[in-house]
């Protein structure tokens, strides 16, 4: 794991944009897998300033970690995240773009389903932010680190943390969601993990000082070379 110590968000927005940027640039066929919520806002605001100046994601295959399990159009979903914060502001689209349903009846077909997305398409970048609690993804503490893309339920952190972030009421928080395993996450070429602001120091010492441990499920991330971990200086602050 190599990490990037910065000093704010702005500078571990422009330091994942830039990899990110490389990527869509150099590859012939790029696959890019993004997540949701606050970590990444920046660099979206970032890459869609970028396309409409020129960057050419024409050839780009774009996916994404993880979706809620709730209605398609729900103010939460990954759904709505991509298309409000990157797909309807883009002045051209990406070659293809995948989305788990997270509103299908059939959970297990979905998952099937999105699983032979991933294995058609090898990912050269996954995008990931980091609980409060140290989950990546939906992979909540307890969460085997040999886990392949399954139905996680959120603990109580992460249902507050959705409220938070998308200022809803507890009754209206998805509690579950389809999320990429630690298998999956780790296959991509570069894995980039965004962390900025106080609320995430717990988790960052931990990550980086704690036992590596199911307990911490990020922890599944330190022993492994294709990890970039973009740290901001308030994230930063209980390290020795
Ligand atoms: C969201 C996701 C979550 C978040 C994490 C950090 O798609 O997969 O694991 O990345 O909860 O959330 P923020 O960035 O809102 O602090």
């Amino acid at each position: 794991m190599k990490t990037i110590f910065v000093k704010n968000y702005e500078e571990m927005s422009e330091k994942g944009y830039e990899i990110i940027k490389d990527v869509i640039e150099t590859k012939e066929q790029p696959v890019i897998s993004m997540t949701t919520g606050g970590s990444p806002r920046g660099l979206f605001t970032l890459l869609v300033e970028g396309v409409n100046n020129g960057l050419d994601i024409s050839h780009t295959v774009m996916m994404n970690l993880d979706e809620y399990i709730g209605p398609k159009d729900a103010v939460y979903t990954v759904n709505t995240f991509m298309y409000e914060n990157f797909y309807n502001k883009i002045n051209t689209q990406p070659k293809e773009i995948f989305l788990i349903n997270g509103e299908a009846d059939n959970k297990e077909e979905e998952i099937n389903r999105y699983k032979e997305v991933l294995n058609t398409y090898s990912r050269d970048v996954q995008v990931l932010g980091l609980g409060t609690n140290g989950h990546i993804g939906a992979n909540e503490p307890g969460t085997p680190f040999d886990s392949t893309i399954f139905l996680a339920e959120h603990d109580d952190s992460t249902i507050e943390s959705t409220m938070r972030e998308y200022n809803i009421e507890r009754d209206q928080a998805p509690t579950e969601m389809i999320t990429l395993g630690f298998t999956e996450i780790l296959e991509a070429e570069k894995v980039i993990l965004l962390v900025s602001g106080k609320r995430k120091s717990e988790a960052v010492k931990n990550l980086l000082e704690g036992e590596i441990s199911t307990d911490c499920p990020a922890t599944a991330l330190r022993d492994k070379d294709n990890v970039i971990v973009i740290i901001d200086e308030e994230a930063a602050s209980l390290l020795n």
